[in-house]
């Protein structure tokens, strides 16, 4: 009983796992101008741009060296120097005191989906990462995926937060188990980045309607607003961004006890009016040359999106 556009999102979400589909799309010759509204380049260079850029205009950013469901150990090196690298660059250009701009991580990326040992070998490479942010002063988020791998991603939380209190979480408001995270996590010091969810998830973990996924992030919302942790609400959705301004101000909260943040050019006038007002706005930067997953997730949120990737395609 799929409608039109969950087919559509089905489809998509589905080619955002099909590795051929991706090896051809991501060496064709367009791809580079098409994919540039979405991506803050391909190198730690350009990403430094843009995140100057961006703390130019009042934003803060965050920055997500891309890849995912890496499959060997120096693969997940190599993301960790990444990362490794681009925060010795900020730091360099004076963008990371205070957290101005930090760093988001997958930790499939940093090789938790290595068999066995995969846990740990992420974890070190988080670790080394969360020790080089902490040396600049600045933060890093955990990114959430799949929901096969929440309980792993929050015992990673836990054990990094030992020793850097500030490392952060996302949850995902279309996931049943994410208020009783956010009661969880809405404790002093917990920095927790409160998303809709973007990965296909079956009926058995999570909600389907976009209605019931809406009302959950309300919820879950209220819930980081009333804690004592630092809600970080990441959506475009301006019914959302409307309700966080009204629960915050129920909560007492001032304008830096929380923040907004949205993807790298989506709504980038509304990045600008929310900064202009005085509200912390966060801008989510990924960079990298493996784009793939996650501009076809993009794509399976907005048709529109969609339709400017495949006008990109006829005119090249
Ligand atoms: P949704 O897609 O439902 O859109 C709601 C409304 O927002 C639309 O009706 C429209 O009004 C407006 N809107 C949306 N896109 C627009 C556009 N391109 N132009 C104009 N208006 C637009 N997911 C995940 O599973 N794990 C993660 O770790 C993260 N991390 C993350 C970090 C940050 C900073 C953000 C902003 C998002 C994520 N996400 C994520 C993605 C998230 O789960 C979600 O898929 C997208 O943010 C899209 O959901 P929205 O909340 O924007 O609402």
């Amino acid at each position: 009983d799929l409608n039109p556009s969950a087919l559509m999102r089905q489809t998509l979400l589905g080619m955002s796992r099909n590795d051929q589909l991706r090896q051809v799309i991501e060496k064709a010759p367009f791809s580079r101008d098409v994919v540039h509204r979405f991506v803050g380049g391909a190198t730690t260079e350009e990403a430094l741009r843009v995140a100057t850029e961006l703390v130019d205009t009042h934003r803060l950013v965050t920055v997500d060296y891309l890849g995912e469901d890496t499959v060997d150990p120096q693969m997940a090196e190599h993301t960790r120097d990444a990362y490794l690298e681009i925060l010795a660059r900020m730091a360099e250009a004076g963008l990371t005191q205070d957290g101005t701009v930090e760093v988001s991580l997958k930790l499939s990326a940093l090789g938790q989906a290595l068999g066995r040992d995969g846990n740990k070998i992420a974890l070190d490479n988080a670790r080394a990462i969360c020790q080089a942010a902490a040396n600049v002063g600045t933060t890093v988020t955990l990114d959430m995926e799949d929901h096969t791998t929440t309980d792993l991603t929050l015992s990673v939380l836990h054990d990094l937060r030992q020793d850097w209190p500030w490392v952060g979480a996302v949850l995902q408001s279309y996931l049943y188990r994410t208020e009783q995270d956010c009661r969880d996590l809405a404790t002093e010091g917990s920095r927790v980045r409160l998303c809709k969810g973007t990965y296909k998830e079956p009926e058995s973990v999570a909600f389907q309607d976009k209605t019931d996924v809406d009302k959950s992030y309300v919820r879950c919302l209220k819930i980081l607003m009333e804690g004592d942790g630092y809600p970080m609400v990441a959506t475009h959705d301006p019914r959302l961004v409307e309700i966080a301004t009204v629960l915050a101000d129920k909560a007492d909260r001032d304008a830096d006890s929380f923040e907004f943040q949205m993807l790298l050019g989506i709504r980038p006038e509304e990045q600008l009016r929310l900064a202009a007002i005085g509200a912390k706005m966060r801008v989510y930067v990924p960079y990298g040359d493996e784009w793939y997953g996650y501009l076809m997730r993009r794509m399976a949120e907005r048709p529109a999106n969609l339709g400017f990737f495949l006008r990109g395609l006829a005119t090249k």
